[in-house]
Order: structure tokens, then C-alpha cells, then sequence
């Protein structure tokens, strides 16, 4: 079951957005949610397979590897609620171990509709599950599930990924804190965390060999074009991937070929590019195992365990709300 849209004014948010980055003094940027359209989502579902980019394998390892393990330090009952599901293939793990033991409601909650769509087909299969997916921001789709857990029943919150690398480091606190004040006590959080490593490595995972990370850049251009009646030459901008020591994160940016004029129309917007110019469209902020146990204290949780994969370093982090 798919729960749409609250009606709201996508097109009047995007193009607002895409002024508000476009017309600021200084760094031009463009928020990293917007990545995410049909061609995006596809896009991405490709990046998580290339060799350069092990993010998702080591995230996918450790589900498969600990999903007892993790289901058995659960005070269950429990309903599920996972923040940007993607396509759900990673979930599958847990939720099995899970439906094992309960009968288990699951919620994505997810702002792609195809996402969704492609997550209930990759799920639908398990004994034991139903499936309510939720076209919402994160947040409002956490307030949703909690809105409807059932008597004694704890929630179990997913947050894969490492997609809380994507907000700056004071903003992903802000959301760990209000995640847990959406929760009760003895509610969990399991959330996927990249961590630091060489920065060869990290430049081949966000500028692969074959172009994939350029063209999930490149797209928000596109997308532009096609939502917002603008005019963007995607031939005259190229995907940089660029570290950023002191936020010890890499940054993806769309570098302006020549000096350029392009219209957006649905922004009424004449934006001017000199040559060189950079469009700042993502940051992945890149952690270290100690850092995750500090963060959760802070939001109010405790870290109750961590696995670490070996050949990705990446960490899966059990948070207890206290
Ligand atoms: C979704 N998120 C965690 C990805 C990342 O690694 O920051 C998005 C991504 N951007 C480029 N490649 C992958």
C-alpha cells in the first residue's frame, strides 16, 4: 500500500530552491535532495554497483552479515520505519530475521515515488509482512508511523546509508536529536555511517571511471531543464569531485565550461556563470567510529553496539533511545 503526497506546491518549492542557490552571494549552490528524480533514483541504484563506490556493498555485508544478531538486541514488538528506503533490496535481511519472530508492519518512507513503487516489488515477498509505504519527507513520515504504533509496540527507526553524511555535521546532529524526540524510550535507531578513509579512494568513488557519478550530477541540470522550463547546456558543465579536509567530506560540484547566460523560467530567473564557476550540489560527510557513539549521546541515545565492515570501512551503529 502506497500513501501519496500530502498536495503541496512541488514546482513552486523547486523553483524557489533553485533561486535561493542560484542568487546568493558567493558559492553558488543547489540542494542535493533535487538528485533524486525518476533518472536519479535509477542513476543512483547504478553508482551503488560500480566497483569505485563500496558504500553500499559494505552497508548491504553488514545487514546481511549481523541481521540476527541486531533483531535479537530488539525489545520487540516492533514496526519499522526506514528513512529513505531506496529500492529496499538492504532491508531485506533484517526484515526477514525480523518476521521470524512477529508478525512485522513495515513502513519506507520516501519522497520517490518509483522508489517506493520498487521497494514494495523488492519486499512484498516475505511471510509475515505488510507494507505502508510513505510518500514524505523523513521526518513528517517518522511522525506518521509513530502516530500510528500499536500499545506496547517499540519502534525501530532505519537510517542506511550513510545518507546522514549528506547533511552538514551541526545539521545531521539537529536531525539524530529530532528523530529522538519523535521516539520513546527504548525505541532504536540503526544508522549506517561512512567512515574516513584515503582521499584517492574517496575521489574514484565520486568521480568513477565510467562517467555514472558525473551523469547523477549532471541530471539536476537536467531535471531543471524538464520541471522548471530552463535551458541549461549539460555539454557546458562538467562533474568535479572535490575533498574538503577541514569538513572531512568530499563535495560534488557542476563546473561551468565558459562564461554563460541560462534561463529558468518557472524561477524567472537570468542566471549568469563565469568560466570556472562552480554549482556546489553535495557534500558526503565522512565519519569516525568514535564520533557516532559521541553524536548519539548528545541527540539522547546510547550506542548500544557498532559493527564495522573490514573492506569498506563503514560502521552500522545500534542506538537505544534512552
Ligand atoms: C546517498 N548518499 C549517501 C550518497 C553518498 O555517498 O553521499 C550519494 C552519492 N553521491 C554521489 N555518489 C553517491
Amino acid at each position: 500500500m502506497l500513501v501519496r503526497a500530502i498536495a503541496g506546491n512541488a514546482t513552486y518549492d523547486f523553483a524557489s530552491d533553485v533561486y535561493a542557490g542560484l542568487t546568493q552571494p558567493g558559492q553558488k549552490t543547489l540542494p542535493s535532495k533535487y538528485l533524486y528524480d525518476d533518472v536519479g533514483s535509477a542513476l543512483f541504484e547504478v553508482i551503488s554497483r560500480l566497483p569505485e563506490y563500496g558504500l553500499t556493498r559494505a552497508d548491504e555485508r553488514l545487514l546481511r552479515r549481523h541481521a540476527s544478531e541486531i533483531v535479537d538486541s530488539l525489545a520487540t514488538p516492533v514496526a519499522v520505519a526506514e528513512l529513505g528506503s531506496g529500492s529496499g533490496k538492504k532491508t531485506r535481511w533484517l526484515l526477514e530475521a525480523l518476521c521470524r519472530k512477529q508478525r512485522t508492519s513495515y513502513y519506507p518512507v520516501e519522497i520517490s515515488p518509483w522508489a517506493l513503487a520498487q521497494c514494495e516489488r523488492e519486499l512484498s515477498d516475505i511471510d509475515s509482512i505488510s507494507i505502508v509505504g510513505l510518500e514524505r519527507e523523513y521526518l513528517a513520515g517518522l511522525l506518521e508511523v509513530a502516530a500510528r504504533r500499536k500499545g506496547v509496540q517499540n519502534l525501530f527507526v532505519l537510517f542506511l546509508g550513510s545518507t546522514i553524511g549528506n547533511f552538514d555535521r551541526p545539521a545531521g546532529m539537529e536531525f539524530l536529536a529530532k528523530i529522538r524526540r519523535i521516539l520513546r524510550a527504548g525505541d532504536s535507531l540503526l544508522l549506517g555511517t561512512d567512515l574516513e578513509k584515503p582521499s584517492a579512494q574517496l575521489l574514484a568513488a565520486y568521480d568513477d571511471a565510467l562517467g555514472v557519478t558525473a551523469a547523477f550530477n549532471l541530471n539536476l541540470l537536467g531535471r531543471i531543464n524538464r520541471e522548471l522550463d530552463a535551458d541549461f547546456d549539460l555539454r557546458q558543465f562538467s562533474h568535479v569531485a572535490r575533498i574538503n579536509h577541514d569538513a572531512r567530506s568530499v563535495e560534488m560540484h557542476l563546473r561551468s565550461n565558459r562564461r554563460q547566460r541560462v534561463y529558468i523560467a518557472a524561477a524567472a530567473l537570468d542566471a549568469e556563470f563565469m568560466e570556472g564557476e562552480t554549482i556546489w550540489t553535495e557534500s558526503s560527510h565522512k565519519y569516525s567510529a568514535n564520533e557516532i557513539v559521541q553524536m548519539a549521546r548528545e541527540a539522547g541515545f546510547r550506542c548500544q553496539a557498532q559493527w564495522v565492515d573490514e573492506e569498506w570501512s563503514f560502521a552500522e551503529n545500534l542506538l537505544i533511545a534512552e
